[in-house]
């Protein structure tokens, strides 16, 4: 393994590159990263970088809006086929047909999406801003929230505010059940529940505390408390008992794991470097339209 992980510091400083890392990659792909966070911290590093490639340790949608916002950089996807189920539950032609059925709605759309269906949307968000981005639109404005219907529910009895809801939804995330919390607070009563707001409506509300994966770690780091409940994806394990190894985290259910996520390796991102693949590309009509609802939501951070 140190063979590999001098091999990819090499090639790093050679290529000038910079490796960015979700919460949910594999523990060792956590550790070569010049920066591990969420999907808005990743885009935020991604967009004031100085380096001359990023080496996108995620899924393709977190690449592909890197490479909108940095359209003079190079963005590898160390393993093509590293998906989001959940940007590939609405297609272009089915958010056309609904914005023609609701013409006065403004198009909220997650960050988890294709870059076209940003294209078609007015503004961007992601888990740790949906609830200033949905208050930033004005009430008299109906609000198409695509595509998970989770965080879109989530925001919408949070604020009090309706919203007609995309049918997607994360399938790692829905593996979590409330019946899991249940146990496993029984046998923890002193653990703290905290849940990320793709969950189901019956997870978040169980949860002392729903934020995004890097909402999650801040919290686990500054509450005063040994034991924590997570319900997300696995990988973010990692990180919660690196930065707090005083601390107890149980996982709600080890089905939690995303496959695309964990596509990534070492050895792939060694590769990547190497050959200086994938390389991802947004046409640029795509992006141009795109980049506007991401830097919107930017912006608003
Ligand atoms: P965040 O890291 O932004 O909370 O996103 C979670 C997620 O599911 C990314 O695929
Ligand atoms: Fe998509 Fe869910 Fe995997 Fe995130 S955890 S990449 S939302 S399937």
């Amino acid at each position: 393994m140190t063979a590999i992980i001098d091999k990819i510091k090499d090639l790093k400083t050679k290529r000038n590159a910079v490796i960015l890392a979700h919460n949910y990659q594999r523990g060792e792909v956590q550790d070569i990263a010049d920066f591990t966070g969420d999907s808005l911290g990743l885009s935020q590093q991604a967009a004031k970088t100085k380096a001359d490639v990023i080496v996108f340790c995620g899924v393709h949608f977190m690449a592909e809006t890197a490479s909108i916002l940095c359209p003079d950089k190079l963005v590898l996807l160390p393993d093509e086929h590293a998906g989001c189920p959940m940007a590939n539950m609405i297609t272009l032609k089915q958010l056309k047909i609904k914005k023609k059925e609701h013409p006065n709605a403004k198009v909220v759309c997650y960050v988890n999406s294709t870059a076209a269906i940003k294209a078609e949307s007015d503004v961007c968000c992601t888990s740790s801003n949906a609830m200033k981005i949905v208050s930033s639109i004005p009430k008299e404005h109906e609000i198409l929230f695509v595509p998970d219907k989770s965080l879109g529910g989530y925001v919408s009895s949070k604020l009090n505010r309706p919203m007609i809801l995309w049918e997607g939804y994360c399938p790692t995330h829905h593996r979590i059940l409330a019946e899991h919390i249940v146990k496993l607070k029984a046998a923890h009563p002193e653990a703290r529940i905290v849940v990320h707001p793709e969950c189901t409506p019956d997870v978040t509300a169980l949860a002392d505390h729903v934020a995004s994966t890097t909402g999650i770690a801040k919290y686990c780091k500054e509450t005063n408390v040994r034991e924590f409940i997570i319900g997300t994806e696995i990988g973010i394990l990692h990180r919660l008992r690196k930065e707090n190894p005083q601390k107890v985290f149980y996982a709600i259910t080890q089905l939690a794991d995303c496959s695309n996520m964990k596509l990534i390796s070492l050895e792939k991102v060694l590769w990547s470097l190497e050959d200086m693949v994938y390389q991802v590309n947004v046409p640029d009509d795509i992006a141009v339209k795109a980049r506007l609802a991401i830097q919107k939501m930017l912006d608003l951070s």
